[in-house]
């Protein structure tokens, strides 16, 4: 059976990609945020995914306000990226595992959420910037080392899907993984949070003392963040703070053991965001 070897988490700004284009690693400015990565690139040389989960939030790119729904799942066998307009290079494009997307897929709607399936999907910042992050170089070369299987979460249009349901999917999602048959090793992402608010009065808002609340959180009492309404979190986190739900449904897919924290960052600001990062993996 397929294996979840850890989750990653970690936010997802557009300005990344930018200074990701132009070497700006050591820059002061960058320099803490960046500093968080060399010790989850040797977990992953360690770790060697065949196979990346990512649970992100389309921005635009990909679905539209016209069109935007609560869950999707893409099963293609390629997803591209294409300019958003922030000024980043597009990025090289990913390999697909359209097998184990049906097997979500089936599994997901069998458990009785209802998704959408995308059988063509624009991949945008939310997944791009985090798997540059993880796998410099990659997003030039197109050597990503492992294929991916995008999980998009709206958090962009009201209503958005609760907290406690963004959990109970992330669990769906990681029981549908490890009754896959096959031998590969998946890592899952989750990318998005943590507070930041782009628009409006509060625009610039962060809240610290939450995040490193909801970080610890991940380790010791997964679902605390769980008790929240989407509104409350907003108040909590800003109103694009939500994405954080995406760390709470890659956590809720490693289960209900006990989890090890390999290695965590957080820093403020990086443009508007409180930037955070998480390497989890199952303990047992
Ligand atoms: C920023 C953060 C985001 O999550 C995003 O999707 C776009 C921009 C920012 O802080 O600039
Ligand atoms: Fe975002």
């Amino acid at each position: 059976m397929a294996r979840i070897v850890g989750s990653i988490t970690t936010s997802h700004v557009p300005a990344i990609g930018r200074a990701i284009a132009r070497n700006l690693q050591s820059d002061p400015y960058w320099k803490p945020f960046f500093d968080g990565f060399p010790p989850v690139h040797r977990w992953l040389a360690e770790a060697r995914p065949d196979v990346a989960v990512v649970f992100y939030n389309d921005h635009g790119l990909n679905f539209f306000l016209d069109k935007m729904p609560t869950f999707a799942v893409g099963a293609a066998a390629e997803y591209r990226n294409a300019d958003e307009g922030w000024g980043i290079p597009e990025m090289a494009p990913f390999r697909g595992e359209p097998k184990l997307s049906w097997h979500l897929v089936e599994q997901l709607v069998a458990r009785d959420f209802d998704l959408t399936t995308c059988q063509e999907m624009l991949v945008d910042h939310a997944l791009t910037v985090p798997m540059a992050l993880l796998w410099p170089g990659c997003e030039r070369t197109g050597a990503w080392p492992l294929r991916i299987v995008p999980i998009a979460i709206n958090t962009v249009q009201f209503p958005l899907p609760s907290a406690k349901r963004c959990w109970a999917l992330g669990e769906a999602v990681g029981e549908a993984i490890r009754s896959w048959p096959g031998s590969e090793r998946v890592l899952v992402l989750g990318t998005g949070g943590l507070s930041h608010q782009l628009d409006g009065e509060r625009a610039g808002f962060i809240n610290k003392d939450f995040d490193l609340q909801f970080m610890e959180s991940l380790v010791h009492d997964p679902r605390w963040a769980t008790q929240f309404s989407i509104h409350e979190l907003v108040e909590k986190t800003g109103t694009q703070g939500v994405e954080l739900v995406m760390w709470l449904a890659a956590r809720a897919a490693l289960g209900e053991g006990p989890v090890k924290r390999v290695h965590q960052n957080y820093h403020i600001p990086i443009s508007n965001t409180a930037a955070g990062m998480m390497l989890l993996e199952p303990a047992a």
